[in-house]
């Protein structure tokens, strides 16, 4: 398994088990029910197992997933090499313009950086199939987000007042015009 740049270390942390590696990948069927979990821990509109499955076969959307190899010893096993998906992103490719639908990292693993590998392959995957542009929404009060969108080179465009349920928020518009 390749690991993707990692400058910072951001995935080494000192009381985890030892570390093989992390990779960005395409989604596959067998992770739905992981990305089902990350939907649950990360949304208030958590998708279905049934939505998430339907996507992989649509011809529009493009998911990957965050994939975490680490050495765990077991009892009776020995040392067991373990992967857990830590987080995924969903885009969408429309001729020249790509649309970010989602995108999270389970809540043990943030802030280490996991959330710009996911980015940085969806940026790359958009350039490469033809979009020029992408757009998202994401919540006014989502900082962390919104933090992420604009150091990859995303600008506030527009506001949708009390866009958002549960609870109701306005929604920010924003456009990377240079992917
Ligand atoms: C948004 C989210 C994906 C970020 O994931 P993450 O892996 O913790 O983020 P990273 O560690 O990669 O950090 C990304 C950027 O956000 C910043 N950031 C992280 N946590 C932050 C916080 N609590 N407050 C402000 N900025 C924060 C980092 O400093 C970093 O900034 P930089 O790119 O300028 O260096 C994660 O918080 C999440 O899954 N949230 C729930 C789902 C969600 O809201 N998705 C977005 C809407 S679809």
């Amino acid at each position: 398994m390749s690991a993707p740049e990692d400058p910072k270390g951001w995935d080494v942390r000192q009381d985890d088990p030892p570390h093989l590696g992390i990779c960005v990948r395409d989604m596959q069927k067998e992770d739905v029910s992981a990305v089902h979990g990350l939907e649950q821990a990360c949304f208030s509109d958590a998708w279905s197992e049934r939505i998430l499955d339907e996507m992989l076969g649509n011809g529009m959307d493009l998911c990957f997933v965050l994939e975490e190899e680490r050495e765990e010893k077991q009892e009776k096993q020995g040392e067991q090499k373990r992967k857990t998906v830590l987080g995924y992103v969903n885009i969408r490719i429309l001729g020249e313009e790509a649309e970010l639908m989602r995108i999270c990292v389970l809540p043990s693993a943030r802030g280490r950086g996991m959330s710009r590998l996911l980015l940085a392959r969806a940026l790359t995957e958009m350039g490469s199939r033809g979009a020029r542009s992408a757009t998202l929404e994401v919540r006014a009060g989502n900082a962390p987000a919104k933090q992420l969108y604009q150091s990859h080179g995303f600008v506030l465009e527009g506001v949708r007042k009390n866009y958002y349920r549960d609870p109701v928020e306005d929604a920010e518009i924003y456009w990377n015009r240079n992917i």
